[in-house]
């Protein structure tokens, strides 16, 4: 099946790569050439594990092509995904102004039948806007239909999810678009992958509330862990008793410094405001956007304590910028909004992270902020370490060397990497997330 795919960004280059080694004739479009010559040449610009691999592989047996010329590669599809970035606005409704770009753009080039399908999050309706603005702009006597086929992988494991999602959610209204997509989703199918079928609104609405869903259970595990360091209990245990009953899940009940990403903050506020346009105030999901705003200023408050209550002139090591581990991904990251505040403090902060220190000195432009490639290098002399991302390394690091650099052994663990047992044992003045032990 020959596809396109509007939009070079996580999504729509993961989707064109993974429907290319579906056999699928697939080329990808982009309006900045930088990124479409970086995609030909086998190398993305961002960081995603495997996804180079694939790529290359795609690329060499001719099944795969990037380019900036929209008009031609709509021209030849059948199936024509936009996968355009949908940005939040200042007020947290959804920016759709590339959607609107791009159904123009598909109307002028709509020369026989072809199915058009959503792939970026976009508000509840914009799938039938697209429709009347293809209606308004084609040529008389040439069909179309519509579809919503939301996206659900994550950032780091892109490609899996992609291949092995929990689900696929199709919204589509005509028998043409749903055999068509179940078609080209043949390979998953036959897998046994659950598939639902529902109309286009819904879709939408699924992606929404899957993405405030899984921010509102991290933000609940949060505020428990807040509490947890208040009785003296460990979150640890009460996470894994909650995880044990089939109904709520072990999943995303993982305490830290607050959920970042391209995703759920966006996602979380749109949520708010589709809700709002309709009449409702969506309680649970504003308080999940607040809890999570404190969080981030809450593990700024404890490695303020744990510096005796004043930062200023302190130097401190940080390892994580990512929002998440296994990416290079800044946005929105936890990470980041610490850096910046303990600097805005009077730190000076030296920090380390495999991926994503590139990103962050353009993001962090500050004399204060010191990126090192190094992990071990930002310990010598720092007065304390803080932990903001998850990364492998961390867990494995050696300790007793951590302890050797540091002026003193400070460590905030904000993703309760370490074990409070252990690091007491070794001398440690350890803050965890739910699971600090007071001296
Ligand atoms: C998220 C969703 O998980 C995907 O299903 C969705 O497809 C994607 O958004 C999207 O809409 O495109 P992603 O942003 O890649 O994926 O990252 P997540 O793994 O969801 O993590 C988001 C944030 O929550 C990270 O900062 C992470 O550290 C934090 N988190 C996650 C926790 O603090 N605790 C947890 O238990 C889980």
């Amino acid at each position: 099946m020959r596809i396109a795919v509007i939009g070079a960004g996580y999504v729509g280059a993961v989707t064109a790569t993974c429907f290319a080694e579906f056999g699928n004739e697939v080329v990808c479009v982009d309006k900045m050439e930088e990124k479409v010559k970086a995609f030909s040449q086998g190398e993305p610009p961002f960081f995603e594990p495997g996804l180079k691999e694939l790529l290359v592989s795609n690329l060499k047996q001719k099944r795969l092509f990037f380019t900036t010329d929209i008009d031609t590669a709509i021209r030849d599809a059948l199936v024509v995904f936009l996968a355009v970035g949908t940005p939040p606005r200042g007020d947290g409704s959804t920016d759709i102004s590339s959607i609107i770009e791009v159904a123009k753009i598909i109307a002028r080039n709509l020369d026989g039948y072809k199915v058009i399908v959503t792939k970026s999050t976009v508000p509840v309706g914009t799938t039938y806007l697209i429709r009347d603005i293809i209606e308004e702009n084609k040529k008389i006597g040439v069909s179309f239909d519509v579809a919503s086929n939301p996206e659900f992988l994550r950032e780091g494991s892109a490609i899996y999810d992609f291949m092995h999602p929990d689900r696929v959610v199709i919204g589509a209204e005509s028998d043409s678009a749903i055999a068509i997509l179940k078609d080209l989703y043949r390979p998953i199918y036959l897998r046994d992958t659950p598939f639902v079928f529902t109309d286009i609104k819904t879709a939408e609405l699924i992606k929404y509330v899957c993405n405030s869903f899984l921010a509102m259970k991290i933000s609940f595990i949060n505020e428990v862990a807040n509490i947890c360091d208040i009785v003296g209990s460990d979150i640890h245990v009460v996470a894994r008793a909650m995880g044990l009953d089939n109904r709520i899940g072990p999943k995303f009940l993982h305490p830290g410094p607050g959920f970042g990403g391209s995703c759920l903050p966006k996602d979380t506020l749109a949520m708010v405001k589709i809700a709002e346009n309709i009449g409702y105030d969506f309680k649970l999901v504003k308080a999940t956007i607040e809890v999570n705003n404190l969080q981030k200023e809450r593990a700024v408050s404890k490695i303020v304590e744990v510096m005796e209550g004043d930062v200023r002139g302190k130097v401190i090591a940080l390892w994580g910028l990512s929002f998440k581990p296994n990416t290079d991904d800044i946005r929105e990251s936890p990470a980041v909004y610490i850096a910046k505040r303990l600097i805005e403090l009077g730190a000076v902060v030296k920090a380390y992270d495999p991926a994503a220190l590139e990103n962050a000195v353009s993001e962090i432009d500050n004399p204060n902020f010191i990126p090192m490639e190094d992990m071990y290098d930002v310990l010598k002399g720092s007065d304390c370490l803080v932990i903001a991302t998850e990364w492998s390394q961390f867990r494995n690091a050696d300790i007793e060397r951590i302890k050797g650099l540091l002026k003193k052994p400070i460590v905030v663990d904000l993703r309760n990497v370490y074990e409070p047992e252990n690091m007491k044992k070794m001398g440690f003045i350890y803050r965890g997330m739910g699971r600090s032990l007071k001296e």
